[in-house]
């Protein structure tokens, strides 16, 4: 049997060294599949095509099983996130403190769940478990910045604002 040569990085983008490094140190062994797609869309912030085709090929795994576990995972996502993203804490605190209803008021804003992004690629709403400001619960990441005790009424500012930002 000859030795198998992995295919080469989709392109010269270094976060590919980092997709392929998880797959090294795991000696492109097949068990790494899941590892090595959350190392895609932690680097990319998204799974397109070619990037799950480069992970099978790379492990040497069926496309169709790559497909099967990116589909299934809430948390991986075939779209590139928009151009903001609110993400909800969903942690116990927040949620004690009314988190589902931002979330609820954002999706009938948005028109859109929550992991997706609007049509217009503007905004990602998102959710996220304790980010660790639970003293100022309920807590949206407005892009990097923690919004603490937010309001429906501070929700929809923001998500207006954003909307033609
Ligand atoms: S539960 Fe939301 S910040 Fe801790």
């Amino acid at each position: 049997m000859s030795a198998f040569t992995p295919p080469p990085l989709p392109s010269d983008d270094k976060r590919w060294k980092i997709v392929n490094g998880t797959m090294r140190k795991n000696g492109f062994a097949r068990h790494a599949l899941i590892e090595t797609l959350h190392s895609v869309q932690s680097s990319f912030g998204y799974l397109d095509d070619d990037a799950i085709r480069f992970v099978a090929q790379s492990l040497r795994v069926p496309l169709s099983q790559a497909y099967g576990v990116v589909t299934f995972y809430h948390y991986f996502s075939l779209k590139p996130p928009g151009k903001h993203t609110a993400t909800v804490c969903a942690g116990t605190a927040c949620y004690i403190k009314g988190a589902a209803k931002l979330i609820a008021t954002a999706e009938k804003r948005l028109g859109i769940c929550q992991g997706q992004t609007t049509s217009d690629g503007q905004i990602s709403l998102m959710t996220a478990r304790c980010v660790g400001a639970c003293s100022r619960a309920p807590v949206v990441l407005c892009d990097d910045e923690v919004v603490g005790e937010m309001t429906d009424e501070q929700m929809i500012g923001q998500l207006e604002r954003w909307a033609v930002e």
